[in-house]
């Protein structure tokens, strides 16, 4: 069975005392025991996080480098996430792929760093609207996991998080309908069986992303693909997020 995760990413947003105040919130130990939740504020504020962090969630962090030290200005190193609480990063969000010029290569680079170092990571895909549009969606998001994802093997893909996030539906209001998630976490799951066989298939966790909220959870979460959700925005409130996870 593939462990269920409700991650919380939270972008470019809020500052220090805004962050510690969600934070409280979050610091209830009411979780299901058999959900994982990850946290994941900016970079800048996981030490003064981790410091008043009670064990209620994971954090992780939004990006890292593909290295392991050095003259990388701007860069923060999986060794140094480590030294203040991070267990986990994400890999391929679109908006790094889109804004940040992050490659297929880059990903893949950024995948064998983790598994080198034995550090968790969710893996995204999605396709643009357009792709969706032509009814392309599937090879897609398929050529996205072949390009840096599926050179793993059996054991390294083991337990690893993959998060379908349709670009289309980020931030915008507008989410993958249960039938439209399903299909693709489904084919996902597929592919993974082709590649690794059923035991590897069934425990990977694949999350869906793109305006989850409070509401509309517990629907597109049931489905029997779908093993949690990569949350932006509603992850930005207490109330929301907590529902969100209290939505299993
Ligand atoms: P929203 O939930 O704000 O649509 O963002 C989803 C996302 O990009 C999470 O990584």
């Amino acid at each position: 069975m593939a462990q269920k995760i409700v991650a919380g990413n939270w972008k470019m947003n809020l500052d220090l005392e805004q962050s510690l105040q969600l934070i409280e919130g979050l610091n209830t130990k009411e979780f299901k025991n058999d959900v994982r939740v990850i946290v994941f504020p900016p970079s800048l504020f996981l030490q003064p996080i981790s410091a008043v962090c009670d064990g209620s969630f994971e954090l992780g962090v939004q990006n890292f480098s593909e290295n392991e030290k050095g003259a990388f200005t701007g860069e923060i190193s999986i060794n140094q996430i480590e030294s203040v609480g991070g267990t986990v990063g994400l890999i391929g969000h679109s908006e790094r792929r889109a804004y940040n010029g992050e490659s297929n290569e880059l990903l893949k680079a950024k995948v064998n760093h983790c598994i080198e170092n034995n550090f968790d990571f969710i893996f995204c895909c999605g396709e643009p609207l357009s792709v969706r549009e032509a009814g392309n969606e599937l090879s897609f998001v398929k050529k996205q996991l072949e390009a840096s994802l599926f050179h793993l093997t059996a054991d390294q893909i083991a337990g690893g998080v993959i998060a379908y996030e349709p670009v289309w539906a980020i931030g915008t209001g507008k989410t993958a309908s249960v039938a439209q998630a399903e299909d693709m976490h489904m084919n996902i799951r597929s592919w993974l069986n082709e590649k690794y066989g059923a035991q590897v298939s069934n425990n990977v966790s694949i999350l869906y992303g793109g305006s989850c909220n409070a509401s509309n959870a517990k629907e597109l979460l049931s489905c029997p693909n779908v093993d949690g959700g990569l949350i932006g925005g509603a992850s930005l409130k207490v109330d929301d997020f907590n529902a969100i996870i209290h939505s299993y």
